[in-house]
């Protein structure tokens, strides 16, 4: 599966159901969500951030904070009430024109489009926070990795990295058939079948890759958390220092459900 079929699924998505298409609930096409319930999901969910990075003892600078994949700027909202700038970066033209039309942050918020494999579009050591929820697991393991580095890369030395994605199937053989099947059955599968505009595929990254791939990319995974009750996917957050210039916190060791 290339990048630009990646865009193209996402283009259709946001155009066809964006708040459907970035917190697939059953029962929540349509559309159906209201706009003041999606944003508050993303609220709790920075919130709980948050206070896991209190509870860690890791500061966050206020200054500028990236959301990589915001969609439709769920994540990017709550940020904004946090950061004096926060750049929500996509790869969807149809979900950023949804979060421009959805933002209320009076500037504070800017939208990129970009479908380069990198962030060649911003450059090093320029975040406080680079957040992502919900983005990496729908790419390649390939450019899952390649990501991670580039959103290690823009953060400032002792900045915070937090990432969400599965970090395995909770059921083996389902994340082995989600990994093999080819793209075209997909395809078939989630729009012929389940309907959906455009397909969304799925992949997990073992914890342990992650923690590897931060530490070859100057990073040091400092805490991995489980969240949700996802009955195919096991979801966890990690959180990740760059650099050595941040306090030391607590060491963590084990993924630990909130
Ligand atoms: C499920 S939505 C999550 C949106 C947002 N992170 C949230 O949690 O509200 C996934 C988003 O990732 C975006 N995306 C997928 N691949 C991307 C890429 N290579 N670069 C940037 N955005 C990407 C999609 O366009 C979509 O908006």
């Amino acid at each position: 599966m290339a990048l630009d079929e990646i865009h193209r699924d996402w283009d259709v998505l946001g155009a066809a159901d964006p708040l459907w298409a970035v917190l697939t609930e059953r029962g929540r096409r349509g559309p159906a969500w209201t706009e003041e319930e999606f944003l508050a999901t993303g609220r709790a969910e920075v919130a709980a951030a948050f206070d896991r990075l209190d509870r860690l003892g890791l500061p966050v600078g206020t200054g500028r904070a990236l959301d990589f994949g915001c969609g439709a700027g769920r994540l990017t909202a709550a940020l904004t009430e946090r950061f004096d700038e926060v750049v929500g970066v996509d790869i969807a033209a149809s979900m950023l024109a949804e979060a421009r039309r959805m933002d209320r942050s009076g500037g504070r918020a800017v939208f990129l489009h970009n479908t380069a494999p990198d962030l060649a579009l911003l450059g090093s050591d320029g975040f406080d926070l680079v957040y992502t929820d919900r983005v990496l697991q729908h790419l390649t393991p390939g450019l899952a990795r390649g990501y991670l580095a580039e959103l290690l890369r823009v953060l400032r030395p002792g900045g915070v990295l937090v990432a969400g994605l599965p970090d395995r199937a909770t059921v083996p053989l389902f994340g082995a058939v989600a990994r093999t099947l080819p793209h075209p059955v997909l395809r078939f599968v989630q729009r012929r079948v389940l309907g959906y505009p455009a397909p969304m595929r799925m992949h997990a990254v073992p914890a342990a890759e992650v923690a590897a791939l931060v530490r070859a990319n100057g990073g040091r995974l400092v805490d991995t958390v489980a969240y949700g009750a996802d009955p195919v996917w096991h979801h966890v957050r990690h959180f990740v220092v760059k650099g050595g210039a941040a306090d030391r916190p607590r060491p963590v060791g084990r993924v630990r459900r909130r």
